[in-house]
């Protein structure tokens, strides 16, 4: 199945008549806030690792007005939901789009911004729950919106904090920095090779053959209920015995010395993790240079080492990377995101997109039974809004 992007309304435009049918009025906001896949660098971002993502020309867009009493109103266009609250309401943690709205507001109101009452209408285009994104992207578009809504803006590191914040404090996801700052940060036709230490970050230019296709699994899962908690513990474990602050501080040398004293899931836990670390640098080092034969190659050792040390990945993920790299053209590919079922990352020569279009759900549903989505993207911009919108 081809994600049909073409004939859909853009998401801007199934927000704006949506917010002009169903709440009667005309939007002063605009924002917007990319997904993103991650080129290499998986579950490293809690561990102070590097990553290298690259947002995607799929967004999710907030189109917003002021209203006259203090409440805020939110249409989600594509589901049909409704909510509405005062920004310092308290509100349990809960599941779903909701809590990302009301934790963005609520904390924005704590740091200080009056965030003032407001009509929003959500839509978009990133595959909810799919490993794209999504949450993030609704975090930095929904703050995007009322930050422009209170006349305010926020240096882009505090904004990734702010959406970081919801996400964790608000959804009750332990997840790292990564979605949020790319989500942010994003350049057209670049990935950003980002150390989750200093959170400094570089962007690399994606060589303008290349696309960079999502392919989705159709297998959803839910990172609350999935074992990714689970793994950032595991991590925090690993260093307490290895006696560093974080797995970022031992070099590959030092833990093949000492890798043999540890028990065998802590020991492949912590494996996957300084060795993605490690991937991850000569990854950027091979984008730098346009050696894609070794950033494919550094690919395919990711997937594998997330498949057998880390145990994030399912049948239906290794299916899609096999298939994928049957294609002649495809540079790399591997699961991208927190795994346990969503998207795979495949780097395609332009070329061969077609080829890949034809082959791979064909072949994914031959061995899975089951449809594969493909999203074909390229690398695009941050997160943007305008608050003069007539
Ligand atoms: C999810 C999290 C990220 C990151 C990835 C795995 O997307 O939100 O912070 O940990 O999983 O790399």
């Amino acid at each position: 199945m081809i994600a049909p992007v073409a004939e859909a309304p853009a998401a801007l435009e199934r927000a704006l008549l949506a917010f002009r049918t169903e709440l009667q009025a005309e939007p002063t906001v605009v924002a917007r806030a990319p997904g993103r896949v991650n080129l290499i660098g998986e579950h490293v971002d809690y561990n102070d690792g590097f990553v290298l993502p690259a947002a995607i020309d799929r967004d999710i867009v907030t189109v917003a007005a002021p209203r006259a009493d203090a409440s805020i109103r939110v249409l989600a266009v594509d589901t049909g939901e409704v909510d509405a609250f005062t920004p310092l309401e308290r509100f349990p943690r809960a599941a779903g789009w909701i809590s990302y709205v009301r934790g963005v507001a609520r904390l924005l109101s704590e740091m200080g911004v009056r965030v003032p009452g407001a009509a929003l209408a959500i839509s978009g285009d990133v595959p909810i729950g799919a490993g794209l994104s999504s949450s993030a992207a609704l975090e930095v578009s929904v703050a995007s919106a009322l930050l422009a809504l209170a006349g305010r803006s926020l240096p882009q590191l505090q904004l990734v904090e702010l959406a970081h914040r919801a996400e964790s404090e608000f959804a009750g996801v332990q997840c790292g920095i990564m979605d949020q700052l790319i989500s942010v940060c994003g350049a057209v036709d670049r990935a950003v090779f980002l150390d989750c230490r200093s959170l400094e970050f570089v962007h690399l230019p994606v060589p303008a053959q290349l696309r960079l296709v999502a392919t989705d699994s159709g297998v959803r899962r839910d990172l609350r209920n999935s074992a990714y908690n689970d793994r950032v513990k595991e991590c925090q474990g690993a260093a307490q015995l290895l006696g560093v602050r974080s797995l970022r501080d031992i070099e590959p040398g030092d833990f093949a010395a000492r890798e043999g004293d540890l028990p065998d899931l802590v020991r492949r836990r912590a494996r996957h993790v300084v060795t993605e670390i490690e991937r991850t640098r000569q990854a950027a080092a091979a984008l730098e240079r346009q050696d894609l034969a070794q950033f494919g190659r550094l690919m395919r050792e990711s997937h594998e080492s997330l498949r057998r040390d880390y145990e994030v990945s399912i049948p239906e993920l290794d299916a899609l990377v096999e298939v994928a790299c049957e294609v002649d053209g495809v540079v790399g590919a591997r699961l991208s995101g927190a795994g346990f079922g969503g998207c795979t990352i495949s780097l395609v020569n332009e070329s061969a997109v077609a080829e890949f279009l034809e082959h791979v759900p064909r072949a994914y549903r031959a061995r899975t039974g089951r449809p594969a989505t493909v999203h074909v993207c390229r690398a695009a911009a941050g997160a943007s809004a305008t608050d003069n919108w007539t």
